[in-house]
């Protein structure tokens, strides 16, 4: 067990300040609470404990001191389902300290009722944490396109979201990117992501847990939620939250008898590849934008700012060359093209070469196939093997 005799460093860790308290509870205790959604039982607590200190000033007198002492045990604390655990995540979010013989509290009655409110009003979207206003530019919207392969009105459309999400945003237009592989969804969204002076969280479906995203949600409360890879969230609960949020606007959380009901206007851009394992209701949030496959020209357009990012320039004989052969053979992934363009580059340098003949070589190893007859192919040889 520590011994924590000094006085004075325990004080400088945690100053009695409601204000520092508050960012303890937004961004530390949200951390260390096993799952958001148990916050109330701590915000109870500190409820408790501030009570306790209260009583105690009222014997005495007078608030005399800046830190307090108390022992959880033998004030009760555990007879009101309080454990040694919940003590631990105070302790371990900066609240509390642990001493020799007990706990010592560090901030005054006053300032946690402070903080305790202030911390209430942020999750309701209340006093200071009304919605920010922002401007940008709308030429910076345009902007976003920049080298994009992408049909004019879709490009309306994320413009005009994006404008709502700004100057409206309480009344959102959430948008789902719908296609195949390598048609520029994940192009896009990271894209928005880079918009300045707009909060934006970038979330990858398989990549984030309903308590994760929760976590994230209350207490950076982006204005933009972007879900990569919404097709790969398995849990119904994860889309139930994001169902609420993308109606109502609230991150609903309803769970071991404590609620939570923050307001949180908040716009969502989704992509995935399919939606046959969405639910309907979920797709309901959403205003669907369609990537279908390219067309031989959109595809070329594709190619040629590929050889400019990768080569620096077209040459415009090789891009046919490469755009048709591919074509030829149903590739219509762009990722070839940048594949084949940076193993050719190699090739043309190991067999001392024109970049030219390497691409021959390299396009000759694509088959004639397309990813699902690639996939049929594959699992007939493992039945006659
Ligand atoms: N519409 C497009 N315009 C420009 N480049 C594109 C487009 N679609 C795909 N690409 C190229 O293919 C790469 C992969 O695209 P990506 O956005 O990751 O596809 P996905 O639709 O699978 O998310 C991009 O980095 C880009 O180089
Ligand atoms: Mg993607």
């Amino acid at each position: 067990m520590k011994l924590v005799t000094n006085f004075d460093e325990l004080y400088k860790k945690v100053s009695d300040s409601s204000d520092k308290l508050f960012n303890i509870l937004k961004n530390d205790l949200v951390k260390v609470v096993p799952s958001p959604d148990r916050i109330w039982k701590y915000i109870d607590l500190l409820k408790e404990i501030s009570d306790l200190i209260k009583d105690r000033i009222n014997e005495t007198g007078k608030e005399t001191s800046t830190t307090y002492l108390f022992d959880p045990y033998r004030e009760g604390l555990t007879s009101l389902g309080y454990t040694r655990h919940h003590f631990k995540v105070l302790e371990k979010a900066g609240i509390l300290i642990e001493t020799v013989n007990g706990l010592y509290l560090l901030f005054k009655p006053k300032a946690i009722d402070e903080a305790i409110k202030k911390f209430e009003e942020y999750l309701k979207g209340e006093g200071e944490f009304k919605i920010e206003r922002i401007e940008i530019d709308l030429s910076e919207l345009e902007k976003l396109f920049d080298r994009i392969v992408i049909k004019e009105e879709y490009k309306d459309v994320i413009i005009a979201s994006l404008l709502q999400a700004i100057e409206n945003p309480e009344r959102p237009v959430h948008l789902l990117f719908i296609g195949p592989p390598a048609s520029g969804k994940t192009l896009i969204l990271e894209r928005i992501a880079k918009i300045k002076d707009l909060n934006v969280h970038f979330a990858c479906g398989g990549q984030t847990s309903k308590a994760g995203i929760e976590e994230v949600l209350m207490t950076s409360r982006p204005r933009i939620l972007i879900i990569d890879e919404v097709d790969k969230i398995e849990s119904p609960a994860y889309l139930s939250t994001l169902l609420t949020l993308a109606e109502s606007q609230k991150l609903i959380i309803d769970k071991y008898g404590k609620h939570i009901n923050m307001y949180l206007p908040v716009t969502i851009y989704c992509a995935c590849n399919r939606i046959n394992r969405l639910p309907e209701e979920f797709l309901s949030r959403f205003t669907p934008l369609e990537f279908t496959e390219f067309t031989f020209d959109e595809f070329r357009e594709v190619a040629k700012l590929i050889f400019e990012e990768e080569i620096g320039g077209v040459d415009e004989k090789l891009l046919n060359k490469v755009v048709t052969r591919l074509w030829e053979r149903r590739v219509k992934d762009p990722r070839r093209v940048r594949d084949a363009i940076r193993l050719a580059a190699n090739i043309a340098k190991i067999r001392k070469i024109e970049l030219d003949k390497a691409i021959d070589r390299v396009i000759g190893i694509y088959k004639s196939y397309d990813f699902l007859t690639l996939r049929t192919y594959s699992s007939r040889n493992r039945i006659t093997r």
